[in-house]
């Protein structure tokens, strides 16, 4: 498996898996004004399979912020997102960074299993943040010590 920088010509895979995943998926303008913006935007490939994931993180300072993290529907549940999180914590320590947050559903627990089985942890809610299906739900924001 390797980590590279993502590019424009990924876009189209990306926004394939981005689109089967999520409920309320990233258009192509939030992708590539994450790239323009100088965000870590990675694809997570491998040689035989091609695109597994992607995630996008932005450094400020001395925190980093996990804004998106997706592992195609194919390859879930098989410690992909393991692997490429750690990539990211390792990333994110490699520029200084102190501490690593996101903002997560509450509905999403695969995602809030998977972040604290790497040692995240609560540090807020913003009740009715995110547009949902049925109305308005809640952020859970989580940080991890780097
Ligand atoms: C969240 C996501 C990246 C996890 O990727 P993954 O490759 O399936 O995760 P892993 O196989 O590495 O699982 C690691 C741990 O996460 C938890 N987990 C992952 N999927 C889970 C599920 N469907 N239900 C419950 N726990 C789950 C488990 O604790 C798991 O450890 P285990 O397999 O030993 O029980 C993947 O489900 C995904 O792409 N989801 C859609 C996008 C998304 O919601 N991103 C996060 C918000 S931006």
């Amino acid at each position: 498996m390797i980590l590279r920088n993502m590019r424009e010509s990924d876009l189209d895979g990306v926004l394939a898996i981005e689109r089967a995943v999520h409920a309320h998926p990233w258009t192509l303008g939030n992708f590539s004004d994450a790239m323009r913006s100088g965000y870590q935007c990675k694809v997570y490939e491998s040689e035989t399979e091609g695109m597994l994931g992607y995630a996008v993180l932005m450094l400020a300072v001395d925190e980093a912020e996990l804004l998106d993290i997706a592992i195609s529907s194919r390859h879930q549940r098989q410690g992909l997102g393991s692997k490429l999180l750690s990539e990211m914590l390792a990333l994110a320590r490699r520029h200084g960074m102190r501490r690593m947050v996101l903002e997560v559903r509450a509905s999403n627990v695969s995602a809030i299993a998977l972040y604290r089985s790497v040692g995240f942890g609560d540090i807020g809610l913003r009740r009715d943040y995110y547009p949902a299906t049925n109305g308005r739900e809640d952020a859970i924001l989580m940080g991890k010590a780097l």
